[in-house]
């Protein structure tokens, strides 16, 4: 791999003599100096991308600026069309551009910009390669997400102004060459909890965006808890009518209708993202508990839950109706469910022990097996029998977990997310507004820096499927704290997930770091301000009409 920085804006020439400049030479250099300050900004250089692309080329005698009259051009494929509409929805906003999409049988930049699917490209199921040249952009991959990917690439090269919703006056400059670039690990991903405090479908869709800028492939849900269930079963109707009304410090909670689910599954679906719902067995259930005493050991309903400690609550292992509930939750999610997996979450059922436990999360694995899904929860699982496919997430703190290990062994693969490094609801710092601490603070370099191939000991890179941020929302209320803990640390897991690890290194991760602060400013995003990133101020917009915002949500 090679990643060549391209040389910087150049400079005005000195005066050629030594002593006292001629009238013409100060003119001339007057000129240049002010032609210097007043151009249009020099393109950014190719290697400005986070996550850290695998091939970079510059090639600076290449750089080429987007022209008004531009067409995107797509292979006559519906997947890679629906790209190239995208890619024009979040050109248009900013350019003023009308940037029509049209298809080619073999697709032709042609002054434009084109996306060309070819699996004959040796790119990968997920690998894309950008050409920028003097003819125009060509984005060329095997698949539909190898051209989303390919997109945001292209999105982080354009001026920070590219993100103003409103129409900027600018030069839409890009630098010339290639990048070939591909995943390092499959699963890329972060979970959002919404069970311990609620946040509407608008407010998820957002988060998918955040993922799909820096190409993660992963939306965790945590869709159920001890403070309230947030999915709609039809079988189990007060599961949501009952245990979705509470949430912690009592606020009114909520819950996801059918239709809810559908519209967050399929919007990061377009996005290439996949949903991974969970449903937390045995414990983590006093919500379901109060809606359905049935399930609960005693067959008494606990009062709801709108407090933090865990580990108190669990359905009863030892009567069969909980498995016929299980089964019907499971079903019902697995039928509304387009991914692979179904998550069964596991952790701290402090009631629930040894035997009893193991052969508890036996059958659920076989239920879900039974789905046709691939069984997905926490590490706990891991003394469990193995069964086909299944998938471990670890979220341990101090790498060193021979159980897990052993899992591994008898084949269990494992997602990595580190409580220690990989928990966003943890604070950067002492004085985070919000955010917990007991996995330890997280500032930026400790998000980044760590390898999820080789962080759980006794477990090969080769067993690692990828990489997940989990936010835990106890002390979360609104998008604005979701964006503040997720900005700027999921871009550091989104580069542990994608990039090479030879790329891995802080100090030129924190230089890219810095320059998506202003497209966020841009944006209307949230981030931290982490005093260890050397942010630019942000782009100042130099002319700007208030146009009418394009409808960016697709579908
Ligand atoms: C967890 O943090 N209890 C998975």
């Amino acid at each position: 791999m090679s990643t060549i920085p391209s040389p910087g804006p150049t400079a005005v020439p000195a005066p050629l003599s030594a002593g006292e400049p001629d009238a013409a030479t100060l003119a001339r250099s007057a000129e240049q100096t002010a032609g210097r300050l007043l151009a249009p900004a020099a393109p950014h250089r190719l290697t400005d991308v986070v996550p850290a692309p695998q091939q970079v080329h510059p090639d600076p005698t290449a750089d080429w600026t987007l022209p008004a009259e531009a067409v995107v051009v797509a292979s006559a494929d519906p997947a890679a069309l629906a790209v190239a509409e995208q890619l024009a929805q979040l050109l248009r906003p900013a350019t003023g551009y009308p940037l029509p999409v049209t298809d080619a049988t073999t697709p032709e930049p042609a002054g434009g910009i084109a996306l060309v699917l070819d699996d004959s490209a040796d790119l990968g199921a997920e690998g894309y390669r950008l050409d920028i040249a003097t003819d125009g952009v060509r984005v060329t991959a095997a698949t539909a997400p190898g051209l989303f990917y390919g997109v945001q690439t292209l999105r982080q090269l354009l001026p920070a102004t590219i993100e103003s919703p409103s129409q900027v006056t600018e030069r839409w400059a890009l630098p010339g060459g290639t990048i070939t670039d591909a995943p390092r690990f499959p699963y890329r991903g972060a979970m959002l909890d919404v069970a311990r405090h609620f946040f509407a479908v608008e407010d998820v869709l957002r988060v998918v965006d955040h993922l799909a800028r820096y190409k993660l492939n992963h939306l965790h849900l945590h869709l159920t808890d001890d403070q309230g269930w947030r999915i709609t079963v039809d079988s189990w109707p007060k599961l949501t009518t009952v245990g979705g009304t509470t949430e912690v410090d009592g606020g009114p909670g909520g819950h996801y209708t059918t239709a809810d689910y559908q519209r967050i599954v399929s919007y990061a679906a377009a996005r290439h993202i996949t949903v991974v719902p969970e449903i937390d067995l045995p414990g983590h259930t006093n919500s379901a508990l109060v809606a359905y005493p049935e399930l609960a050991p005693d067959k008494i309903a606990p009062p709801p839950y709108t407090g933090t400690e865990v580990g108190f609550s669990y359905v009863d292992p030892a009567d069969e109706r909980t498995y016929d509930f299980i089964a019907d939750v499971l079903g019902e999610v697995a039928a509304l469910t387009p991914g692979p997996w179904l998550h069964i979450g596991g952790d701290e059922a402090f009631k629930v022990k040894g035997e009893v436990y193991t052969g508890f999360v036996e059958r659920v694995q076989r239920i879900v097996a039974d789905l046709g899904k691939t069984v997905v929860g926490w590490h706990q699982l891991a003394p469990a029998a193995h069964l086909d496919g299944r998938v471990l997430q670890w979220w341990g703190t101090n790498g060193e977990d021979p159980t897990t290990a052993d899992a591994v062994r008898r084949g269990a693969r494992l997602i990595v997310s580190p409580g220690n490094h990989a928990y966003l609801d943890m604070k950067y710092a002492p004085d985070t507004p919000i955010g917990h601490d007991w996995a330890g603070l997280i500032d930026v370099r400790k998000a980044y820096d760590w390898d999820p191939g080789t962080h759980v000991a006794g477990v090969p890179t080769e067993a690692v499927l990828g990489v997940e941020a989990p936010l835990w929302t106890e002390s979360v209320t609104s998008l604005a704290d979701i964006e503040l803990l997720l900005l700027p640390r999921l871009p550091a897991i989104a580069e542990l997930g994608w990039s090479p690890r030879a790329s891995h290194d802080w100090a030129g991760f924190r230089d890219r770091l810095a320059g998506q602060g202003p497209r966020w400013t841009t944006a209307g995003i949230t981030f931290h301000r982490a005093p260890e990133i050397p942010w630019p101020t942000a782009p100042t917009i130099p002319a700007q009409r208030n146009l009418p915002q394009t409808d960016t949500a697709t579908p």
